[in-house]
């Protein structure tokens, strides 16, 4: 037996950009979905391509459009993101856009649009494959909005100070004036940290965004999904996935559509809480209580702008 959940699951360490693909009806509504499996196809001619569910309500809609924009979300529109993933009537609510090739929606602020004529589409097992030839472009340069197992995510520029392994060197040699740039800094801070922590955080055998809903469950006395949406930053589809995974780890439990730690889910989260301030510890063991309580200071300054 294949075990698609798995994967699915697999599939998510392909971390992408998220995209809104919008067109317009035949009866003249304008139509759209989040979708993640945009990719490059040819530079000339140019083409561009995504994979469209069988079951879309929009399957009509794209199959009779002659256009289609592929709208490349910025770091800050997750709501969009998590807008165009719902089937609803009226995905366009207060969502700023105008009108681009055959009516499609380009939505404001993106990162980048690519507005497509269709040039092919493919029957593929229960997707059908939507090739589109790039009419016209728009490229803001905005911080993208990313997916990665099931979460979103941000970038974050790769380390030029990191060894083949992938391990900052114990000391790092910074050029130049990146040596006082402190965004630059912050970047390599995370990294570092990141690196020694992820496989920590993944030896419990959670998912990162798994992890992050069992150490916020204990912190709530229970949450229903779409409250989850909102407090671990991941799409529903992806909520409702974790959650079962959580649940047949007997780590959470369900009530009335709201989901609860349980005892044994606590325990798994006093391990990770565990985990996180031993890795905290040893990497501010060099550094003062004041020290380390001026950073917390100037980080939380940052943070709140
Ligand atoms: C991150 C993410 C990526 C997605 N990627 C796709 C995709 O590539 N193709 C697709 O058909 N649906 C994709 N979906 C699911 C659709 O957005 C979702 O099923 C939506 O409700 C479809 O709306 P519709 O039925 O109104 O067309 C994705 C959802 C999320 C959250």
């Amino acid at each position: 037996m294949f075990d698609s959940q798995a994967f699915r699951r697999a599939l998510g360490n392909f971390a992408t950009g998220i995209t809104v693909i919008t067109a317009v009806s035949p009866e003249g509504e304008p139509v759209g979905l989040t979708a993640n499996s945009f990719n490059s196809v040819s530079l000339d001619p140019p083409l561009i391509l995504w994979s469209l569910d069988k079951r879309s309500n929009n399957l009509a809609a794209f199959s009779e459009a002659s256009h289609f924009a592929v709208n490349i979300l910025a770091a800050d529109q997750m709501h969009l993101s998590n807008q165009f993933a719902r089937p609803s009537d009226d995905k366009f609510a207060g969502v700023s856009f105008r009108e681009g090739l055959g009516g499609a929606a380009v939505l404001a602020d993106c990162a980048a649009v690519f507005e497509c004529s269709v040039h092919q589409m493919i029957d593929a097992g229960d997707h059908f494959i939507l090739i589109g030839k790039v009419e016209q472009f728009e490229a803001e340069g905005r911080a993208p909005l990313c997916y990665h197992q099931g979460g979103y995510s941000i970038v974050m520029p790769y380390s030029r100070l990191s060894s083949d392994k992938g391990e900052t060197s114990s000391k790092p040699e910074l050029p130049g004036r990146l040596d006082s740039n402190l965004y630059y800094l912050m970047l390599q801070a995370m990294r570092s940290y990141q690196a020694d922590y992820l496989p920590l955080q993944m030896s419990t055998g959670l998912q990162t965004t798994e992890a992050r809903m069992l150490m916020i469950l204990t912190e709530h006395q229970s949450l229903d999904v779409k409250q989850l949406v909102e407090a671990v930053a991941m799409p529903e589809q992806d909520v409702r996935v974790a959650v079962e995974v959580l649940e047949r780890k007997g780590l959470i439990s369900e009530n009335d559509g709201r989901y609860a730690i349980s005892v044994q889910g606590q325990e798994k989260s006093d391990s990770l809480w565990h985990l996180a301030n031993e890795e905290q510890e040893r990497v501010f063991a060099k550094f003062s209580d004041e020290e380390i309580a001026t950073f917390s200071k100037v980080l939380k300054g940052i943070i709140a702008k």
